[in-house]
């Protein structure tokens, strides 16, 4: 310690005068895990997914993961940090949270863990504690002034390398910018000074004989330290970009689509020269130089004016894109429904479309073979079908929301298809009036089903696995299953309502077995499964094409209460819900096909092998290449007790969560040194058609999971170009429809 010049007297007695908790250099990630961490649209890391926490938001999905993180209070830390940065928090409750959320930061909780769960929160916590009220002036300047010359990579300076990009933390919930400066400020105040960062450097490199030396040349400022003129300083260019970014959010007739991109490649720019200075700051090591930098940027002016922009600028777009929640006990508008729920900081999602746009530019340009003009059908009793839930236990809101995405669904079918035929709502007798009107205005049929003769019978000790349903607020009512009771019809084709027509699929009414839609991944765990996946392929509920028949509706509905199914090993590995339970009784019923065949517009039989990628030697295969099915075809007929699977062209995954798992499927380390994003989605796509899954371009669309439907997506900006069809089909569809529409947000 003997180095510390007589500039910075108070120094030596505050090193590691700790009460705090302080950063702890010891704490050991995985190899490889920091580097992973880096999110920009273009590679969110799949590491993130394995937890059911939304990363930028740490919003939860509709149940948790049971990884340990996920019980932290996220959503009230942000809310405290929020108000705190505001000026209007509560000084206990903010030091209280921010301890929670950092705890893993003297190795008291997993900072994978929590890096995993949510790093944006993991990160502002840190930032948080460094200000909160367990921390003296001496510790936090200890935190930043780094005498030992070890380096924590939980360190939040050190983090902010490893994430996100800043153009996308502007656009988050969390206040991670306004901490920041905030935290300069308070160094600012502890007397710290950008004058003393030459000493400083020259203490912490003494202390390395090996490293490198700082040559003092009495610099009192961080640029000139670094060898820069004033008036060529990046920080001072990256601080004006930034607050032109501002001056342009500030533009009251700009788009918000073009202010976000403007505001974004700003920012982009701001950060790179940001960065660029990285490699002439002084320091040991990366850890250490990215600390340094920091300390360099709260210390100088400009540096504290880029702060202070980041932060402006997160506020103004935040604004635009948070969608206001509801104050308990609002007067509820019933002619207006804003269906945004848990997406409500809407600018989150914005990694997640692009990620969408660039896999569907892929897709685009795959040369797609081409599918055949249907054949028309004559004198068939034949229509599309889709349940909608309407229970005494549902809002009437949630009701109304979803019979007017039904009539999306069915606007877009109407206008898609060669043959126009009827489309029935099966739904319950208990259905508001006033909706049951509207949907007959829109020409649709009603059909109901009994529901307490669905209700699902769940065996004894098996309650926990029923996570569908209780995610969703349902009873679990297996109303789906009444199709096969709609006995006058012949042949009916089933959606799921949050589904959209893109091109006719008249074809599947020439189906004559019973057949569904499956899931390109099954994912399986080779351990219990490897048997069944070897030749199965997962059933996915959303299409399926039925020919009705009571007595084989009492039949399905008796085996599936009867809880014969309850350890088979899709129930054991899915869970407790319908699908699976399908899954299970159709594997029992008869034996299961590959995809169903058109030879000009009409079914010309399946493909003996399953589709999808099942097994393990399949995934070597997908992985070198070199996977090809046997796309020989069988015969099928009505009295025939076996079953086809649909090809992935009618229920085409389009949700962010699902088109990631794919793409990032069956990936190891190595394939990430020499593959980008882009060439993943490339190989993807040539995998969902040389595996038999897709054997056209998409015909409907299919976005399954929560937070991820077209309709919470109210900017523009964060749709996909699958999601601009759907909200292209629903203004389509409210412009002719008589009935009223009511999605829209103030
Ligand atoms: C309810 O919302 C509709 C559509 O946005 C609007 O036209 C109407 O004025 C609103 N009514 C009330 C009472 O706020
Ligand atoms: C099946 O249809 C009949 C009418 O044909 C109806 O009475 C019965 O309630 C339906 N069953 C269920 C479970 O919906
Ligand atoms: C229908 O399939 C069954 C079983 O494969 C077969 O025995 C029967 O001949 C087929 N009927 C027709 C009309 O093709």
């Amino acid at each position: 310690m003997s180095a510390v010049s007589p500039g910075l007297p108070w120094l030596p007695c505050v090193v590691f005068l700790l009460h705090a908790c302080h950063a702890n250099p010891g704490v050991k990630l995985p190899p490889g895990f920091m580097d992973s961490l880096p999110m920009p649209h273009q590679g969110p890391h799949p590491s993130y997914y394995i937890s059911t926490t939304y990363p930028l938001s740490c919003e939860g999905f509709t149940m948790r993961g049971g990884l340990e993180s996920e019980k932290l209070p996220w959503s009230q830390a942000r809310q405290s940090f929020r108000d705190f940065v505001a000026q209007k928090g509560n000084w206990d409750e903010v030091s209280k949270y921010a301890w929670d959320l950092s705890s893993c930061w003297c190795s008291c909780g997993s900072c994978e863990t929590s890096l995993r769960v949510c790093p944006v929160g993991t990160m502002t916590a840190l930032n948080m504690m460094l200000v909160s009220k367990s921390m003296s002036s001496a510790s936090r300047m200890a935190s930043f002034i780094n005498q030992k010359s070890t380096c924590s990579h939980l360190d939040p300076y050190a983090l902010i390398l490893r994430l996100p990009p800043w153009s996308e933390l502007i656009l988050t919930g969390w206040p991670t910018f306004g901490v920041m400066h905030l935290v300069a400020v308070t160094l600012r105040a502890d007397g710290l000074m950008e004058r003393h960062l030459d000493d400083i450097f020259a203490a912490q490199l003494a202390l390395h004989s090996q490293g490198p030396t700082w040559r003092r040349d009495r610099a009192s400022n961080f640029c000139e330290l670094l060898g820069y003129r004033p008036d060529s300083c990046p920080l001072r260019l990256a601080s004006e970009l930034v607050w032109q970014a501002v001056a342009v959010a500030d533009m009251a007739d700009a788009s918000v689509s073009s202010v976000t991109d403007a505001a974004q490649a700003l920012v982009r720019r701001a950060q790179e020269m940001v960065l660029g200075l990285l490699p002439r700051v002084p320091g040991i090591s990366e850890c250490m130089q990215a600390q340094n930098l920091f300390l360099g940027i709260s210390m100088s002016s400009n540096g504290l004016k880029l702060l202070d922009g980041l932060h402006q600028l997160q506020r103004k777009l935040e604004n635009w894109l948070l969608v206001p929640q509801k104050k308990p006990g609002a007067v509820v508008n019933a002619s207006q429904i804003c269906p945004v729920g848990d997406a409500r900081w809407q600018g989150e999602w914005l990694m997640e479309t692009d990620f969408l746009k660039d896999f569907q530019a892929e897709l685009d340009s795959f040369p797609a073979p081409k599918s055949t003009t249907p054949v028309v059908s004559h004198e068939k009793r034949e229509a599309w079908v889709c349940t909608l839930f309407a229970g005494p236990e549902l809002p009437w809101a949630q009701i109304a929301l979803h019979a007017e995405v039904v009539r999306t669904l069915a606007f877009s079918i109407r206008r898609k298809s060669k043959q126009q035929r009827p489309f029935v709502v099966l739904t319950q007798a208990t259905i508001p009036e006033d909706i049951r009107r509207e949907l007959l205005a829109d020409g649709l049929r009603l059909e109901y089903f009994h529901a307490p003769s669905l209700v699902m019978k769940v065996p004894r000790d098996y309650e926990w696995k029923l996570s569908w349903f209780r995610g969703r607020n349902l009873v679990p009512t297996m109303g789906q299953l009444a199709v096969w009771n709609l006995s006058s019809y012949d042949t009916l084709v089933m959606l799921d309502d949050d589904m959209l027509m893109v091109d006719s699929a008249d074809e599947l009414f020439s189906v004559p077995v019973f057949a569904m839609s499956h899931d390109p991944l099954p994912l399986w765990s080779p351990d219990d499964a490897t048997k069944m996946a070897s030749k199965q392929t997962r059933l996915n509920n959303a299409a399926r094409v039925v020919h009705p028949n009571k007595r084989f509706f009492q039949h399905l509905v008796r085996r599936i209460q009867s809880g014969d199914f309850k350890d088979d090993p899709l129930i054991n590995f899915w869970g407790y819900d319908l699908q699976s339970l399908e899954d299970a009784f159709w594997n029992q019923y008869g034996p299961r096909k590959g995809v169903t065949n058109f030879v000009a517009g009409k079914f010309s039989g399946c493909a003996k092998s399953p589709p999808g990628i099942a097994t393990l030697p399949q995934q070597v295969a997908f992985r070198t290449g070199q996977w090809r099915p046997d796309a020989a075809l069988v015969e099928a007929n009505v009295t025939d007790p076996t079953h086809c699977v649909l090809p992935a062209d009618y229920n085409f995954f389009v949700d962010f969560k699902s088109v990631f798992s794919m793409v990032y499927y069956g990936v190891v380390p190595e394939d990430l040194k020499t593959l980008n994003i882009r060439s993943l989605m490339k190989r993807l796509v040539v995998f969902l058609y040389r595996s038999g899954s897709l054997t056209g371009s998409p015909k409907i669309l299919h976005w399954p999971g929560s937070m991820r439907k077209p309709w919470e997506r109210l900017h523009e900006r964060l749709r996909s170009g699958w999601d601009q069809l759907w909200w292209e089909a629903h203004e389509a569809m409210c412009k002719e429809s008589p009935a009223a529409c009511r999605i829209s947000c103030d």
